[in-house]
């Protein structure tokens, strides 16, 4: 019989590791709501040509990553390899900049792309976004990172870096990107040959590459920050004012370019050394032609995107540290005890408190270890003395201290 299993890079989640992906849910939806945006859901499916114009056909996803087939009418479709694409398209066909001339959404949901599998790189992934749309306000673009930051702070991410740049207007990127291949261009033979292939299609990413001898050519390359026009600057440099304003870290770093085409101006990425070789777990930035490049009207735009596995990895690193979660466990030793604990698992839950018990009588010693395992901060003893005087001996599990607590006083003092 045939043994099925998950697809290459598509993993299942398990009930061990959903809570920490509710955690990121959860507090990205507070939030969200808190900078006043709207979750908006669009299918996971869509006409290919829509990937292909938004994130730009020279691009490594559209080239390289997506999921196209045709379905039975023939069309051809494409899953998600990104959530923006998508939102733009139901941004114009519902006709959402009619409504206000402002409009904040956000979304979370799964997206593909055929890449080589590693730790933090899957083919089914995870995405949290948000999308500012309607405003080339410098103060939106800050708006988003602020928000993105935020969230990392709350769940106590600390060994993060947040790189920041600007890559211009499309005029002015034209102007440099020509510099910029003059250059490469009188080194041609010291780059790798990915590299050289990138010169015809598109130069910027040769920044990207992790190669030391494309690296080495780019320590003395052109860099964007230096031909940015005076709006450009001085819209770069508000979003820098206000990310101080607000005390987000950040560095500059010109070779930030972003690996989908429809970036301009501000560009950023959050990383972690932690995350080993695929270390950036969200990136964003400005883009202000996509909306009519899909047929809307001009209308500017700015948003991120968040890879749920690689920040659930970083909570994970957390969570070994850390703590207890709230709950009790109940130890019994007879039937008695377990019919009486049965009754104060049920008042525990009805109360909104996290509590278990084993349905099989165990010995103490495997008991305990199940408290352990599920991370319980106490343990409600319930041996013959306790039942006789209506008590439970209530331990907690970080200090190991032991109190008698009167059944009817039980839920009071969990909570
Ligand atoms: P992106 O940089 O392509 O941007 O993806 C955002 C994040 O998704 C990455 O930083 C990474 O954490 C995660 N990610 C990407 N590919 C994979 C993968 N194969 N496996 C696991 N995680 C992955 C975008 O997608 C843009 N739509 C973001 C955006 C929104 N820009 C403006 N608005």
């Amino acid at each position: 019989m045939k043994k099925y299993q998950t697809l290459t890079g598509m993993n299942d989640l398990l009930p061990s590791q959903t809570p920490l992906w509710q955690k990121l849910e959860n507090k990205a939806r507070e939030l969200f709501e808190v900078y006043g945006y709207g979750e908006i859901r669009t299918p996971l499916l869509e006409d290919t040509t829509l990937f292909s114009r938004g994130m730009g056909s020279e691009s490594q996803v559209v080239q390289k990553e997506m999921y196209t087939f045709d379905d039975k009418g023939g069309d051809s479709v494409t899953l998600r390899p990104e959530g923006t694409a998508g939102v733009v398209r139901s941004y114009i066909q519902n006709s959402l900049h009619a409504q206000d001339a402002i409009t904040k959404l956000y979304y979370m949901g799964p997206m593909f792309r055929y890449e080589r599998p590693q730790k933090g790189r899957l083919r089914q992934f995870h995405q949290i976004g948000l999308e500012l749309l309607g405003t080339d306000s410098a103060h939106a673009d800050s708006e988003v990172i602020i928000v993105l930051d935020r969230l990392f702070q709350s769940l106590g991410l600390k060994n993060y870096t947040l790189d920041l740049n600007s890559i211009g207007t499309k005029e002015e990127r034209e102007a440099y990107v020509q510099k910029l291949l003059a250059y490469f261009e009188s080194h041609k033979s010291e780059l790798t040959e990915e590299s050289q292939n990138r010169l015809a299609t598109n130069p910027l990413r040769i920044f990207d590459s992790k190669h030391r001898e494309d690296q080495k050519v780019c320590k003395d390359a052109p860099l964007i920050l230096d031909h940015l026009g005076e709006e450009s600057a001085s819209h770069f440099q508000t979003v820098q004012d206000d990310l101080k304003k607000a005390g987000v870290k950040f560095n500059v770093n010109p070779k930030i370019v972003r690996g989908l085409d429809y970036y301009e101006k501000t560009a950023f990425e959050f990383t972690s050394q932690d995350l080993g070789s695929q270390s950036a777990f969200a990136g964003g930035g400005r883009y202000n032609r996509l909306v009519e490049e899909l047929g809307g009207p001009q209308t500017p735009g700015v948003g991120f995107g968040l890879g749920c596995e690689r920040t659930v990895l970083l909570l994970e690193m957390l969570e070994k540290e850390k703590d207890l979660l709230n709950g009790v466990y109940f130890v019994v030793f007879d039937d008695a005890s377990a019919k009486q604990a049965r009754e104060l698992v049920q008042t525990c839950r009805d109360a909104g408190i996290r509590a278990e018990m084993g349905f099989e009588i165990k010995s103490f010693k495997s008991q305990m270890r199940r408290a352990n395992k599920f991370h319980f901060s106490h343990a409600a003893i319930l041996g013959e003395d306790e039942i006789k005087s209506s008590q439970v001996a209530l331990k907690n599990m970080e200090t190991g201290e032991q109190k008698p607590v009167a059944w009817s006083d039980l839920v009071s003092e969990l909570k």
